[in-house]
């Protein structure tokens, strides 16, 4: 049983980016859901949007400053913090960030962190350079070390007309993980099972394997592919956000995986297949979103190989262990298997042989030939097959990262079948 959606209440900050304008639509969307919301604003983003809009929306006074003649609670940061049940920053900037990282409270905003005991969630908005900047880094780390949630940004173009990460998160996406939290926290554990809540993971333990795999030629040259690791890491952090213990297995990424998430490194296909059969026994959701190389070289080479006067070189390849069939015959009674198809042409035609072939409970298929779809991209089109039904579930162009919570929406609806 659930708290009623409408109890919950939202403080929502916003911070001084240009991306400001969005969290009115957040706010909309909020309430929408049943939220009450009351908004805080930083001094710098009464620059880019008028509180009067907040306050016409919520019918409550909007806090910028407890000191304003005309704030009518003397010590706001208090009561609004403790009245709240989450905190939701839209967007965030480097310099909040770094403010509530230091524990500076030298404005509205930044005490309500300080004086609150709501779960925060940060979505941060920002130029790409300082996004990456270490001390942005820095300041994330230590409070995912402090438990705040953050919704990553995504890739885009940015307003100051450069493309590269900092976009923020598209808003539907970011309401999705305030309400998720906001039911994960004041889930009422029911006597039957705690897990009867398609947004609770809390009994899962998830097996991924993310990345793509490295088969050695000789001791320099390997066989590889453009896998990020950004899908599998984006289903690992949706996880963890819900719940449930994660291991992933990872080949080769190009990307960090989330805090708080055991990783195993496994370079090859075969060191792959060693560490998920090790990890199996533990699991009861296995998905296999690595793109993990079909054939190895079947004898790698002592030393470089070098070039000779012949004009072609053959490579013998070997098949390497499928790690997905194996995981599915090997599966013991209540493990969901879940497998990652990547295609380029008929695409729901072959995601459902291999549904039928390898034993699947569900398939993600993506068609890797569409923009913004398949490797090292911040965003996925894709199509879900289930086992026995005719149903594809059609996913559009979205973030990773909110494609993530779908895929594990349907996974936990399989569950409450099974
Ligand atoms: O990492 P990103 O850059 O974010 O890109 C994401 C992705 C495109 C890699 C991912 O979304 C994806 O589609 N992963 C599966 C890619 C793939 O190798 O597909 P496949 O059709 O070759 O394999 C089918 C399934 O069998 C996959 O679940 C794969 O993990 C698994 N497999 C394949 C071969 C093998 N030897 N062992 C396996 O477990």
């Amino acid at each position: 049983m659930h708290m009623n959606k409408k109890n919950f209440r939202v403080g929502l900050g916003v911070a001084g980016g240009i991306a400001a304008y969005k969290a009115v639509e957040v706010l909309r969307l909020l309430q929408k859901s049943g939220c009450e919301v009351r908004v805080a604003m930083t001094k710098h983003a009464t620059e880019f949007i008028q509180p009067l809009t907040f306050r016409a929306l919520t019918e409550s006074y909007v806090l910028v400053d407890d000191y304003a003649p005309e704030n009518p609670d003397p010590i706001a940061h208090i009561n609004f913090s403790q009245t709240i049940d989450l905190l939701l920053i839209v967007p965030a900037t480097a310099n909040i960030i770094a403010k509530f990282a230091g524990g500076i409270a030298d404005d509205f905003l930044s005490s309500t962190f300080l004086a609150s005991t709501a779960p925060v969630l940060i979505a941060p908005a920002m130029n790409t350079t300082m996004w990456e900047n270490p001390a942005t880094r820095r300041n994330i780390k230590q409070l995912k070390k402090d438990g705040v949630y953050f919704v990553k940004p995504i890739a885009g173009e940015l307003a100051c007309k450069t493309v590269g990460t900092g976009k923020l998160e598209d808003v539907e996406n970011i309401v999705a993980q305030a309400l998720r939290l906001l039911n994960s926290r004041f889930q009422i554990p029911n006597s039957k099972s705690e897990n009867n809540d398609l947004n609770n993971l809390q009994s899962e333990k998830i097996l991924l394997t993310v990345g793509g795999t490295r088969e050695a030629i000789d001791p320099v040259r390997f066989i590889s592919n453009h896998s990020s690791g950004k899908m599998g890491f984006a289903i690992a952090e949706a996880a963890q956000t819900r719940g449930a213990s994660v291991t992933v297995v990872a080949g080769v990424t190009s990307v960090k995986p989330p805090e708080n998430v055991k990783v195993i490194r496994a370079i090859s296909a075969e060191e792959m297949y060693q560490a998920v059969m090790k990890e199996l026994p533990n699991a009861t959701v296995f998905i296999g979103a690595a793109a993990v190389s079909d054939y190895r070289p079947r004898n790698i080479a002592d030393t470089k190989i070098k070039k000779t006067n012949q004009d072609f070189l053959t490579l013998e390849l070997k098949k390497t262990p499928d790690i997905l069939l194996n995981v599915s015959t090997n599966r013991h009674e209540k493990l969901l298997v879940i497998g990652f198809a990547a295609e380029t042409n008929n695409v729901a035609g072959y995601a459902k042989s291999k549904m039928e072939k390898k034993n699947l409970d569900l398939v993600v298929a993506n068609d890797i030939t569409k923009k913004g779809a398949g490797f090292n991209t911040d965003t996925n089109i894709a199509t879900i097959l289930i086992k026995n039904s005719r149903k594809k579930i059609e996913l559009p162009l979205m973030s990773k990262r909110a494609m993530a919570d779908k895929i594990l929406d349907e996974i936990m609806k399989l569950r409450k079948i099974n």
